[in-house]
């Protein structure tokens, strides 16, 4: 084994080990609106579900870097989050994330990306950011809070208010998510993705046989 400390290394050198080890991460194709009215979307790997009750997403946006024409502004997204407090996150599956990894390329704000690669958008219900048609999931949500924890970066926690989903992968009597129909990708180190065709089921066992319910 090595090991290697944080202390020594550049910010770019701790990028490519954390991102190259921690995989595969879900991507968020995030949809916002400039004060323009131009629907902006880019890609977010730096994204999780973070809970429940209230329902939080986290998505962490850094500051273009030196190999854009942009070097150190705020992404597009970024800001119009906070200046109109609500976007959506598209999930990316198989059929769309050869177009949602190119919508990650450093378009100018004016440029809707999502047209540009060709999705189209689709009205949402409660809130005026468009979300993108062809995404098999998708979730309103409400700035909850933003943390700039460096000056390069920032967390921004939204609190999901709809969720759109495609009518083949829901399961309206249990309310569930037909898992065995979606098919999202992961994003590995760099231009790595994988696929999630490949399934297996582990149910956690009760740890006392006679108190609790078997997750499965
Ligand atoms: C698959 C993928 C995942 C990405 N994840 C992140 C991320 O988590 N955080 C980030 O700041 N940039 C990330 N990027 C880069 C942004 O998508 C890119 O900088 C984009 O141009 C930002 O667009 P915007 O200015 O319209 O917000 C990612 C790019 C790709 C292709």
């Amino acid at each position: 084994m090595t090991t290697i400390a944080m202390s020594g290394l550049s910010a770019r050198q701790k990028y490519w080990l954390i991102t190259g080890s921690v995989g595969p991460r879900p991507i968020a194709l995030v949809t916002s609106l400039g004060s323009d009215g131009v629907c902006n979307a880019a890609p977010y790997s730096a994204f999780n579900y973070m809970g429940e009750d209230p329902p939080l997403f986290a998505i962490a946006v850094d500051h273009y870097g030196d190999e854009s024409h942009r070097p150190g502004e705020v992404k597009d997204t970024l800001r119009n989050i906070l200046d109109r407090r609500e976007f959506v996150v598209n999930m990316v599956d198989e059929p769309i994330v050869e177009r949602a990894v190119m919508c990650g390329s450093d378009y100018p704000a004016h440029v809707c990306e999502a047209e540009a690669v060709g999705l189209s958008l689709a009205t949402s219900e409660a809130v005026a950011v468009p979300r993108i048609r062809e995404a098999p999931v998708a979730w309103e949500c409400r700035l909850f809070k933003v943390f700039e924890f460096s000056t390069q970066r920032a967390i921004v926690f939204g609190e999901i208010v709809s969720m759109y989903i495609r009518d083949d992968l829901f399961d309206d009597e249990k309310l569930r998510i037909r898992v065995d129909r979606f098919y999202p990708v992961g994003r590995l180190g760099g231009p790595n993705y994988c696929r999630s065709s490949d399934r297996r089921r582990i149910a956690v066992p009760t740890y006392l046989p006679t108190v609790g319910v078997a997750r499965e």
